[in-house]
């Protein structure tokens, strides 16, 4: 991410949107019982109140590095920070009961890597297992953001029909003018 990007995702002002507002949308009536996985934590903002929500195995999976290392010495043992690639996950077949991913997917360059990590969500889950997420829709100032920065926006108008053909079920797919949501079950 660029370096405001990056200053933003870790912000009060992100903080009271992201785990204020979108979290508990994106959480609404989902129990996060067993292995949990975020994909994409940035500075972990969302990995944080994961972990004040009581999520006691929980795993995140981050591209970059130096967000990873930051994550590490900030959680300790309360995470585990692995350093990958979503769309191509070193985690097992089935280790997860839910796939959270949070303003992740608009940063994968291409439709076909953003397929893939779908496909990646679908094969870590267990049966029964949840994606959730979320992400911002197209806007001037997300396109300012992302100066300098992968921003490939994701038309919530076809993410059901792309979820179905990751394998998942029960896919659910709900926008507002500014962002959305998503779910789907591995059945
Ligand atoms: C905008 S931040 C979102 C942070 C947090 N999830 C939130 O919602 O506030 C997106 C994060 O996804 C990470 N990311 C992008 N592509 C990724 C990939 N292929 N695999 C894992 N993480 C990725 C970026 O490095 C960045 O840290």
């Amino acid at each position: 991410m660029n370096r405001f990007h990056n200053r933003y995702c870790a912000s009060e002002k992100w903080k009271s949107v992201m785990v204020g507002e979108i979290l508990p949308w994106v959480l609404e009536d989902l129990e996060l019982s067993g292995p949990v996985l975020e994909v994409g934590p940035g500075p972990g903002l969302v990995t944080e109140a994961l972990v004040r929500y009581g999520v006691e195995d929980l795993t995140t999976l981050e591209i970059e590095q130096g967000a990873a290392d930051r994550l590490r010495s900030r959680f300790g043992d309360a995470v585990r920070v692995v350093t990958g690639d979503g769309e191509d996950m070193a985690l097992p077949d089935g280790g997860f009961s839910t796939v959270l991913c949070c303003t992740m997917l608009h940063h994968v360059p291409t439709t076909a890597g953003q397929d893939a990590v779908l496909h990646e969500a679908f094969r870590v889950l267990q049966p029964g297992g949840v994606l959730a997420g979320s992400d911002s829709r197209t806007s001037m100032r997300m396109r300012i953001y992302h100066i300098r920065d992968n921003f490939n926006p994701v038309d919530p108008g076809s993410l059901g029909d792309r979820l179905e053909a990751a394998g998942f079920r029960q896919v659910q797919v709900d926008a507002t003018e500014s962002r959305f949501r998503f779910r789907a079950v591995k059945s």
